[in-house]
Formats: structure tokens, sequence, C-alpha cells
């Protein structure tokens, strides 16, 4: 895609995309909030189960929580559904614009996967796919109606066999991206399929002076509760691609699993603060799985600390490796067949803007080696070593 074109309709739809996901989880966890603080009128009024006092905006509002009588049935009902489909719609349209219009660039590690792009795209939207079809049929099987711990035990092991099985096969990435993506359409699906056909069997009921069926109603329980231990976790993957120690960690399937699991335990505290109950386990647990996680990060590929015996490292043999390996994206005027201006800002043509930038040329190129990404312009080990014992050594510029 030309240039230009291409990095206005990123921002366009990578706002929607944030904004719609804002509508969505803002009114989520409002609703959660709303439900927690309800208190019983003080003045006891028929069908009133609780109700709130707010102010915000200039303005006091009060909120009830009622038994609606069939008469009383409002003609107008405002359902929260639509912010969730284009949440989805949106997000779908981003992995299209980055990870599949570009997915020499994003997708593809030639060193886990040599896949072309179209089979790359393949791979991506069947597993995005399969996994979510495996979610449904999990959760309205035998099994998952039963409920407890087994089917959420399966569910996760589902989404971390997935994510297993893609951190082998793409970029860290485009493998974290795509387990994101596969909770956001569990997710945003689950709003369609079993949260909203729950409330219209409930209104359909209330119209009709019948008791609502409450099969539904604990159907769509259970996926709310999913939803709500989900969105931590994937607006933590959504915000990875800034963080290389997580995506570009050798075993990023296991930082990925254990940062989750650490979203969910502080996710439960919230919860459970929202509910009036403060108890320190789940963030005690948090604690404790961010522990291993944080040493994990720790333990990457490579290492900028000092061998002993190096020999010092002319600074004219690193401005090399990166003439030939970086400035066909990181210059001025890049070459580059995909980039047409420098990518974050980054120019790195003079000597004083490579010493500037040293720390994080050791984190991207030395630690994660998450550039050049997906190797593009085939940098070696040795040339690594060159860069991580020049960084050791001072980053001098003689
Ligand atoms: C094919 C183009 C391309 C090549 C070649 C390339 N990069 Fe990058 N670089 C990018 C893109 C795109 C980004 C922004 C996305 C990201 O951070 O992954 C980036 C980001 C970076 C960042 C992060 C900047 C920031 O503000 O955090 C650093 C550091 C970096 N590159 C260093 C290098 C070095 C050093 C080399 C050569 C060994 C290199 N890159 C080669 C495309 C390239």
């Amino acid at each position: 895609m030309e240039f230009f074109t291409g990095d206005w309709l990123n921002a366009i739809v990578r706002l929607a995309h944030v904004i719609f996901g804002i509508g969505w989880i803002g009114a989520s966890f409002y609703f959660m909030w709303l439900d927690a603080n309800m208190a019983k009128p003080v003045q006891p009024k028929t069908g009133v189960e609780g109700e709130l006092w707010m102010v915000h905006s200039g303005g006091f509002y009060r909120v009830e929580k009622i038994h609606v009588s069939p008469a009383e049935m409002p003609p107008h009902l405002h359902w929260f559904k639509w912010e969730a489909a284009f949440t989805g719609i949106t997000g779908f349209m981003m992995l299209c614009l980055v990870f599949y219009a570009d997915a020499s660039v994003y997708l593809i590690d030639p060193a886990k996967a040599d896949l072309t792009p179209v089979q790359a795209t393949f791979i991506g939207i069947v597993t995005l796919l399969a996994g979510w079809a495996a979610y449904e049929g999990l959760w309205r099987s035998q099994f998952g109606q039963k409920g407890g711990w087994p089917p959420l035990a399966a569910t996760f092991l589902l989404i971390a066999g997935i994510a297993v099985f893609l951190s082998q096969i793409f970029s860290g990435r485009g493998a974290f991206l795509h387990v994101g993506g596969l909770m956001g359409i569990i997710m945003s699906a689950s709003v369609w399929t079993v949260i909203v056909p729950g409330q219209q069997q409930l209104i359909q009921a209330t119209r009709e002076g019948r008791k609502g069926d409450p099969a539904y109603a604990a159907a769509a329980k259970q996926r709310s509760v999913h939803n709500n231990y989900m969105t931590l976790p994937v607006v933590f993957i959504m915000l990875s691609g800034h963080y290389p120690s997580t995506y570009g960690h050798p075993q990023n399937w296991l930082v990925l699993i254990l940062a989750a699991l650490v979203a969910m335990a502080v996710n439960h505290f919230l919860n459970m603060h929202n509910k009036g109950e403060m108890k320190a386990w789940p963030l005690l647990l948090a604690a404790a799985i961010f522990v291993p996680l944080y040493w994990l990060t720790t333990q990457g590929t490579g290492s900028a600390s000092l061998k002993p015996g190096e020999a010092p490292v002319a600074f004219a043999e690193v401005r090399a490796v990166i003439a030939g390996r970086c400035n066909s994206c990181h210059a001025a005027k890049p070459t580059d067949d995909t980039f047409k201006q420098p990518p974050n800002g980054l120019v790195l043509e003079t000597p004083q803007k490579i010493r500037a930038n040293a720390q994080k040329i050791n984190a991207r190129v030395v630690l994660t080696q998450t550039m050049p990404p997906a190797n593009k312009t085939e940098m070696t080990d040795e040339e690594r070593a060159l860069i991580r014992a020049w960084i050791a050594q001072g980053s001098r510029l003689d």
C-alpha cells in the first residue's frame, strides 16, 4: 500500500478501535461497579431492588435497579452491544492492516518458520476461527454447561496451547497479537451469541408476564464473567508491542501466560474490592507470579555485559554494521520497500545518534533480537556480538 495512505488508514482504524474498546470496556467496568455499589433504597419503593446516587459533570444522577412489570416495559432500551461489535470489527481490520498487509515485516519470522505472506495469513485466520469455535463448543457442551473449575481450566489450557503453537511459527509480536485477537473475538462474539440473546429472552418473557428462563441468564452470566477476566490480559497483550522484553523473549509464550495470570489476579482483587471485600491474597498471588515472570524476562538470549579478555571494538566496525543492516529503514530517507519514513523517527546515521540510542539498540538487537524486524536485512550473530561488545565497552566513538 502507498505509504501515506497506509499510515492514515492505520491511524484512523486504530483510533476507532481504541475508542470503541474504551466504550465497551468502560461500560462493562461501570456496570460491574454499579452492581457492586447498589444499596437498598432508604425508603422502600415497590419494584426497586437497589439505588445509587452519583455526582458527575455538573449534575446529580440517581440510578435504580428495578424489577419491571410487563406494563412498565419501556419502548426504548439501551443495549451497549454495538461497542463490542465495532471493537471486534476494527480489531480485525487492524490485524489485516498491520499483520496481514505487512506480513513479512510483522508476522513472519524466518528463523521460526519460513512462511510466505499468504501461508502466514491463512494460518493466522484459521487459528483465530478454530480457537473461537473450540471455545464455543466447549461452553455449549455438557462439560461446559456443568460449570465449575474444569471447563475454566480447559479454556485456559486451550488459549495457552494456542499461544505456545503460535509462538513457534510467528514473530513474537505476531504470536502475541493473535492470542489477544482470539480472546477479543471470543469476548465480542459472546456478547452477540449469548449475552444479548439472553437479555432478549428476558425482555420477551417480561413483556409476556412470565419468568425468564434461568438457563439463559446463567449462560449470559458465565460469559460476562469470562469477558471480565479476559479484559486485563487482552489490554496487556494489545499494549505489549511497546515492550520487546515480553514478545521478544525466546520463551515468549511463557511470558504471555504468566503475565495473563498476574493480570487476572489483579482483576480478581478489583472485583472483590468493588464488592467491598478487601482481601490481600489476590494481590499477593499476583506478586508471587510476577517475581518469576520478572526473572524470566531478565534471562533473555543476549547479554550486554563485558566478557573477559574481549578485544576492543572500533566504532568504524559498528558504524559499518548499522549502515548495512539498519540504515535501509533508520535513515532520514529510508530506501526500504515498506518504510518511507524512519520508523519511530529513529535515524541512526550519525555517530552521536548511534551512541545516544545505544541502550535502545542493545534492547532490540542484543537482548530481545527484535531488530531488524523478521531479520529482514539478514544480520548475523557475529554482528550482534559486535554490537553487544561495543555497548558493554561503553559505546565509545573512537
Ligand atoms: C525493515 C526496516 C527496519 C530495519 C532494517 C531495522 N529496523 Fe528498527 N525499527 C523498525 C520499525 C518498523 C520499528 C518500530 C516498530 C517496533 O518498535 O518494532 C523499529 C524500531 C526500532 C527501535 C525502537 C525505537 C524506539 O523508539 O523505541 C530501535 C532501537 C531499532 N528499531 C533499532 C534498529 C537497529 C539497531 C537496526 C539494525 C540492526 C534496525 N532497527 C533495523 C524497522 C526497521
